[in-house]
């Protein structure tokens, strides 16, 4: 097949091209008037089109100049599941020295930072989640040495390290919990909730009340040595610490200190919305009344006790203060997004107000989220959720998946992992990209026997494959060879997807069309690195049951055009009538998901904008300049 792309060289940053515009598009008023078309002209027009009502978004930094933001906002994050990245000494398992030989390819990606998932030491219960001590790494990851090694490489590449911090739990192996544990009377006791339970008519005990695990069944577990219960909001193995024990809250501010010294960049919150919970144990929590969970299942209480409490806040405001601190003597920023689910959006928003540079929006994740039943018009109602959400002045953020989710190819379906990547990118805020989702790779079909994630094994055979989260977590797939370039050993932790034999980072990369979803990705982090991605306007274009648009556009620079096929028919589209918004006839186009079925859709080409076809999963980046 002949190339329809001709290879290029250099990245692809849209020409300058002579200002021929009128003097006017200078000025704000421009701006805000010129912009969008009077109303008459659009009415009556588009059959079958959804009008969209006026919006705009204005990315709030402070003085819409690219020169004041923080490194956060220039990059991308690119999160390493460490596990299953590059096993360097053919144990089958990911590490840092692996890590380390494939910073080249995080450079060729073009993202600027990495976030690693815990390599603390750990027995692993839920895979480096429940973390024996804050303060070193595990040997199955490698040692101090290797982590410093790895941070100075990237760093002397330019990519920043983030680092997951777990405040919310040890490992039940963690020597804290081991002395606590041990008697009533030591210091430690008081690190971690224990509490003497029920004590029922019939002379048993029970737990003091009806919290549940976000892992299933309750969140107290029965230790017989001093006879109390103690809280656990994850595993029993993942005991929650006191946070009102002011040494525990000084050792877990140390801990801070310790991986800043290190050269650490940032920091991932894990579960913060755990940290504290009410004084009053005694309390029941309400039933949710969500349909369809079962009384085992977290959803199925609602969390008025034991979730985001103001404590949390003042916390992460004295860490915000520590993080500065750090600043005003190194000159370093040091970033701070925090994770944490919840159906009430106010409630995330809260951490954008108490220090957090951002609360993780997992809006296009499920339980709601991107799915293949969710057109333009939905996918529209999800972005605009957390943008008009947002505190004045926050920057957004994005996140398609991660190592709780299904992969994008599973779970929205495997012809859409260039479009939704083409959202992620050129939306307003900074971007996460679980590793893999670059090369569009796919869930792998794990079975019950064989699971090793707790949250799946918890559920048992019948219903671990809607909890367990292995199938996300298989190695990256680098190349055809038997464990995908990703480890010697016979056996890797989780199995290497088969599909990696044609998908992979290799072929992927050699692929002179340039259409693979590697490819498009990379084209993707280059484009998003022009200033009106970084600090342009949004405004949605046009937005069907089928078709997501918008337009990103600075002052006198080119504007562009992204439109994506969201749903499941091909779609021809005016978008020179279909919007309220100033729009041209034709523009130019930049970049595509791959090969589009239309045929005059090709890179670099003059492309008339009242007659674009786009099919399912289709998606385009036009360049214009405004009239
Ligand atoms: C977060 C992590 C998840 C982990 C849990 C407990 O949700 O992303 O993987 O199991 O916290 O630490
Ligand atoms: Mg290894």
């Amino acid at each position: 097949m002949p190339a329809r792309r001709r290879p290029r060289e250099q990245p692809r940053t849209p020409r300058p091209r002579p200002v021929t515009q009128s003097a006017s598009q200078n000025t704000e008023e421009s701006d805000s008037l010129a912009w969008f078309k009077p109303i008459f002209l659009t009415l009556g027009i588009g059959i079958g089109l959804m009008l969209t009502l006026v919006q705009h978004y204005k990315l709030d930094s402070s003085s819409g100049d690219v020169a004041d933001l923080e490194w956060w906002q220039l990059s991308v994050v690119y999160q390493i599941y460490p596990r299953s990245f590059q096993d360097s000494d053919g144990d089958g398992i990911g590490d840092l020295k692996g890590i380390k030989s494939r910073l080249g390819y995080i450079e060729y990606l073009g993202v600027g930072a990495i976030w690693l998932s815990p390599i603390y030491s750990s027995p692993m219960a839920d895979f480096g989640y429940d973390i024996a001590d804050f303060k070193d790494i595990d040997p199955i990851f490698g040692n101090m040495e290797d982590f410093q090694n790895m941070i100075e490489a990237a760093h002397s590449k330019g990519i920043k390290v983030i680092m997951d911090y777990i405040p919310n739990h040890s490992s039940d192996k963690h020597p804290w919990f081991e002395a606590s544990r041990q008697s009533k009377s030591t210091p430690f006791r008081d690190y971690y909730i224990w509490h003497p339970g029920k004590k029922l008519s019939n002379g048993k005990r029970a737990p003091p009340n009806n919290w549940l695990s976000v892992f299933g069944g309750s969140a107290w577990e029965w230790h017989p040595v001093t006879e109390e219960y103690y809280l656990h909001q994850f595993l029993k193995e993942q005991p929650d610490l006191n946070w009102r024990n002011e040494n525990l809250r000084q050792e877990m501010l140390d801990v801070f200190k310790f991986w800043l010294d290190k050269g650490v960049d940032g920091f991932r919150v894990d579960a913060i919305k755990h940290m504290y919970e009410t004084e009053h144990i005694e309390l029941d929590e309400p039933l949710s009344n969500i349909p369809g969970t079962t009384p085992d299942q977290y959803e199925s209480l609602d969390h008025i006790h034991t979730a985001n409490g103001p404590e949390i806040h003042e916390q992460v405001a004295l860490w915000r203060q520590l993080f500065d601190e750090h600043q005003a003597k190194t000159g370093k920023y040091i970033y701070m997004v925090v994770e944490m689910y919840d159906n009430n959006v106010t409630k995330i928003m809260d951490y954008y107000n108490s220090g957090a540079d951002q609360p993780f929006n997992f809006g296009l994740t499920p339980p709601r989220g991107l799915s293949n039943n969710c057109g333009g018009l939905c996918v529209k109602g999800l972005v605009n959720d957390w943008l008009t959400a947002m505190p004045k002045g926050a920057w957004p953020n994005w996140v398609v998946g991660n190592h709780d989710q299904k992969r994008i190819s599973t779970r929205i379906g495997p012809g859409f992992t260039d479009a939704v990547n083409m959202m992620l990118l050129l939306l307003p805020g900074t971007p996460t990209t679980y590793y893999g989702e670059e090369i569009g790779m796919e869930d792998i079909t794990v079975a019950f026997e064989d699971t090793l994630d707790p949250f799946g094994k918890l559920f048992g055979p019948g219903r671990y494959m809607e909890f367990c989260r292995d199938p996300a977590r298989s190695p990256m797939q680098w190349d055809d060879t038997k464990q995908a370039g990703f480890s010697t050993a016979d056996k890797t932790w989780l199995p290497v997807h088969p599909g990696h034999v044609t998908r992979n980072v290799k072929v992927q990369q050699n692929d002179t069309s340039e259409t693979s979803s590697l490819q498009v990705y990379r084209h993707l982090v280059k484009l998003r690195k022009n200033d009106v991605f970084r600090v342009g306007n949004f405004h949605y274009a046009v937005v069907t049951e089928t078709i997501f648009s918008f337009v990103r556009h600075i002052e006198n620079q080119p504007s562009f055009l992204v439109a994506i096929n969201f749903g499941h028919k091909t779609t021809r589209t005016d978008f020179f009538e279909g919007t309220q918004m100033w729009l041209p006839e034709d523009g130019q186009i930049v970049l595509t998901t791959g090969h589009l079925k239309d045929e005059d859709l090709v890179i670099d080409q003059t492309v008339d904008l009242q007659n674009i076809s786009l099919e399912s999963g289709e998606g385009i980046v036009i360049e214009f300049w405004r009239k």
